[in-house]
């Protein structure tokens, strides 16, 4: 394996006011817990391992580019979730994030429930064994037949996005004899601090029904008329990859206020309130998120404190962590390609994966850290932009970051915090070929989603 240098070129004004990155971390071996999963750690042979196996070993038996996540972590995660809400409410887990059998599994054995907004993550949750009342059933189009297979299933809920929609259960469950549990998702008028297409409690976008206007207060009447349906609660999803807590309280006053509302006009109390998933994780020693036992215990205290002052029953409380859970879990490894050191400017390194397996830094601006993982190094840092092998300049996993100016092709980096939404919205463009999933825990890797294979696309191409 060739060792060349490539020295960071000079860092001018330009280059520095357009980066995100702040100063070189201290110790490029050093490896922050905050964006790694638990079991990570670099070994005295400067090495890293995650789940007590290392990277090398572990890019032999299933190669590269590949997610491996620390199953260990993801228990860990769903406990402390657990543990932080208590027996009186109920934690959700965000299938969108990253869904598989075996994360349904472990889910069912941790004691969550899922969340799932589409038919293929219905049919994985009830083919991994998810009893069907525990299943929460969302988004804002769902199609008649999805319904008609979650109403048929049994699911525990299903939250209704718009007026459309209240009939549309209704009927559905009517035909099968049913009568559905299901929630209101209303949007709370909160504008969340986080991207543009991850906020969704503000009233211009496609999703829940306003409180603002008594649209939400009209959506409880109608649903409260319909015999097919249920009404258990109301839903409230603020957006995602949030820091600032305020805004979930401000959602769940806001929700119980309505719950009065309703309890003046209807003599009805609403047993459950479900405040959503969105807690933001940390991506880079930059960030720093709230932890899941102090969300939890200033939810119980406003809804507690509001209902009291309301003189309500405090309903069971539900969230919907996805990125929370799983978004540290997994690190995405790469093997290092063509380096490309443009004078003046920044290094370009160019890995066997892109914007194919992480689309969030092209779509979100998202930022990531990044780590030389198959050996440690002395070498002095330099300016780097982690690319893919995609055909255009978008492509970008990495935007800002330092790693080792001995940087070398062979070398294995990692990108941490690549758990949730990864995978999850991972494509084929240019014909890659989607990366596994495999987890790892107590020295052994498991593939739990395998590699893609040219076969499996030339399976799909039947002209
Ligand atoms: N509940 C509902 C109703 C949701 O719509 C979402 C996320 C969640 C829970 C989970 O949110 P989390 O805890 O994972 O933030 N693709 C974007 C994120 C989109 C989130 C959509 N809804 C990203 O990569 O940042």
């Amino acid at each position: 394996m060739s060792r060349s240098a490539h020295p960071a070129g000079p860092r001018h004004a330009d280059v520095l006011s357009e980066g995100h990155y702040s100063a070189p971390p201290a110790d490029l071996n050093a490896l922050d817990p905050k964006v790694w999963s638990q079991t990570v750690t670099r070994t005295a042979d400067g090495q890293v391992t995650v789940g007590g196996i290392e990277v090398t070993r572990l890019a032999e038996e299933f190669g590269t580019p590949a997610y491996f996540l620390d199953e260990a972590d993801f228990r860990a995660r769903c406990q402390a979730w657990r543990d932080a809400f208590g027996p009186d409410a109920d934690v959700f887990y965000a299938g969108k994030a990253f869904l598989s059998r075996a994360v349904v599994r472990w889910l069912h054995e941790e004691g969550l429930n899922l969340d799932v907004c589409s038919g293929g993550e219905l049919t994985t949750a009830l083919d991994a064994g998810m009893p069907a009342e525990r299943i929460a059933f969302h988004g804002n189009n769902k199609t008649p037949e999805e319904i008609e297979r979650a109403v048929a299933a049994g699911v525990g809920h299903i939250v209704l996005d718009s007026f459309q929609e209240i009939v549309r259960v209704a009927h559905i469950a009517d035909r099968l004899g049913k009568r559905q549990r299901v929630q209101i998702r209303v949007t709370v008028g909160v504008e969340a601090h986080t991207h543009e297409f991850i906020a969704t409690a503000h009233e211009d976008q496609k999703f829940g029904i306003a409180l603002a206007g008594g649209e939400a207060a009209e959506a409880v009447r109608r649903a409260l008329k319909l015999d097919g349906l249920e009404l258990v609660g109301i839903h409230s999803h603020i957006g995602s990859q949030i820091f600032d807590t305020a805004g979930f309280e401000v959602a769940a006053r806001r929700v119980v206020s309505l719950l009065a509302e309703i309890r003046d006009e209807h003599g009805v109390e609403l047993p459950e309130i479900d405040l959503g998933g969105g807690l933001g994780i940390a991506y880079t020693s930059d960030d720093d998120p709230a932890e899941p036992h102090d969300i939890a215990k200033s939810l119980r205290e406003i809804v507690t404190r509001e209902c009291a002052a309301a003189k309500l029953r405090t309903p069971r409380i539900s969230v919907e962590p996805g990125r929370a859970i799983v978004g540290p879990t997994a690190f995405t490894l790469y093997e290092v390609g063509t380096i490309k050191p443009l004078e003046g400017l920044r290094t370009y390194v160019s890995v066997d994966g892109g914007m194919s397996d992480n689309i969030r830094t092209a779509l979100y601006d998202a930022e990531y850290s990044v780590a030389l993982v198959s050996r440690s190094s002395d070498a002095e840092p330099m300016l780097v932009r982690v690319v893919g092998k995609h055909c255009e300049s978008g492509d970008i996993v990495v935007r800002d970051a330092f790693l080792p100016a001995d940087l070398a092709p062979g070398d294995l980096i990692a990108v941490p915090a690549t758990g949730a939404y990864c995978r999850s919205m991972a494509s084929n463009y240019n014909h890659a070929l989607r990366p596994p999933v495999v987890a790892v825990k107590d020295g052994a890797g498991r593939v739990i989603v395998r590699r893609e294979t040219e076969e499996d696309l030339l399976r799909l191409d039947v002209g």
